[in-house]
């Protein structure tokens, strides 16, 4: 029997809190997951240098990998890459997107909230979504790339400053607005879940894509005629950093309750344990 394989991709750590979902519902499936901190914060990056970075990256990590689907677990990239990496490659690509669809049918004001990296929220793909799915609601947008430091801080297990993730919410003014639903529009925000929670009232529904994107996958695989021939299934999941950095090595700790034993580095050899014998 097959386990299906993925190739996730993200900045950093945002993107376990897709692959989290995928676990949860798929739980025989294996990843190698790709953190691109050589290029972290993506929400930085100008939008050409972006889909340039993940054009040139994907291919090497695909043909080496060989997964049933690759996962963009990041709002930024998969706002603005989705098309020109789906004309490069025929295994299926699943774009992690701001969950605006569901917002705004869940909204009875009809505002909601986009909180997502400064990049993500100027993206027209946003504005064709609202247009879409979302006609007659209001939006109101916040870029942070605080809040995506302190995603990686949590991981990494280090302090994590709450009175920067209430500095960043205030700016939303959740309580003198009719706002009812605020959508993380970013893979590292679910992360910060519990100490976001604490801040919004309660009454307003926070939402994410991960568990939409976990059902995405699902309905892929059961499409699938079965593995390709010349698949090569990993048998034990893949941490993989961009760069080598004392910051990447703090995070050995944090990734094992994802299911990865250790930390390697892009360009290390894979060895044969990852592999069952004949991968290249
Ligand atoms: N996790 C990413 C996202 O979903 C990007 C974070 C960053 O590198 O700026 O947008």
């Amino acid at each position: 029997m097959h386990n299906p394989n993925f190739l996730i991709i993200d900045s950093g750590v945002g993107g376990l809190s897709i692959w989290h979902e995928i676990q949860q519902l798929i739980p025989d499936s294996h990843v190698c997951y790709v953190a691109d901190n050589g290029a972290y914060p993506y929400g930085a990056l100008d939008e050409s240098v972006l889909v340039q970075r993940l054009l040139e990256l994907l291919p090497g990590l695909e043909q080496h990998y060989r997964p049933d689907i690759i996962v963009i677990a990041c709002n930024t990239a998969s706002t603005v890459v989705l098309d020109p990496l789906r004309a490069q490659t025929t295994t299926p690509i699943i774009g992690v997107v701001p969950a605006i669809k569901p917002a705004a049918s869940l909204s009875a004001s009809k505002h909601i909230a986009l909180l997502a990296t400064p990049g993500t929220v100027k993206r027209p793909y946003i504005d064709r979504l609202m247009l879409d799915f979302a006609n007659g609601c209001r939006l109101t947008r916040l870029g942070s790339p605080e809040l995506v430091h302190e995603a990686e801080q949590k991981l990494r297990h280090l302090p994590v400053n709450e009175d920067i993730i209430r500095e960043v919410l205030a700016q939303l003014k959740l309580d003198e607005q009719d706002i009812d639903v605020l959508i993380l529009g970013c893979t590292h925000f679910p992360i910060l879940h519990d100490e976001i929670r604490r801040l919004v009232p309660a009454p307003i529904r926070i939402l994410d894509s991960g568990a939409a994107i976990a059902r995405r996958a699902h309905q892929l695989l059961q499409q699938m005629p079965g593995p390709q021939a010349h698949t090569t299934p990993l048998t034990r999941n893949v941490f993989l950093f961009t760069a080598e950095t004392p910051h990447a090595h703090r995070l050995e700790a944090g990734i094992e309750r994802f299911g990865f034993d250790k930390i390697r580095f892009l360009g290390e050899t894979t060895t044969q344990n990852d592999q069952k014998p004949g991968a290249s």
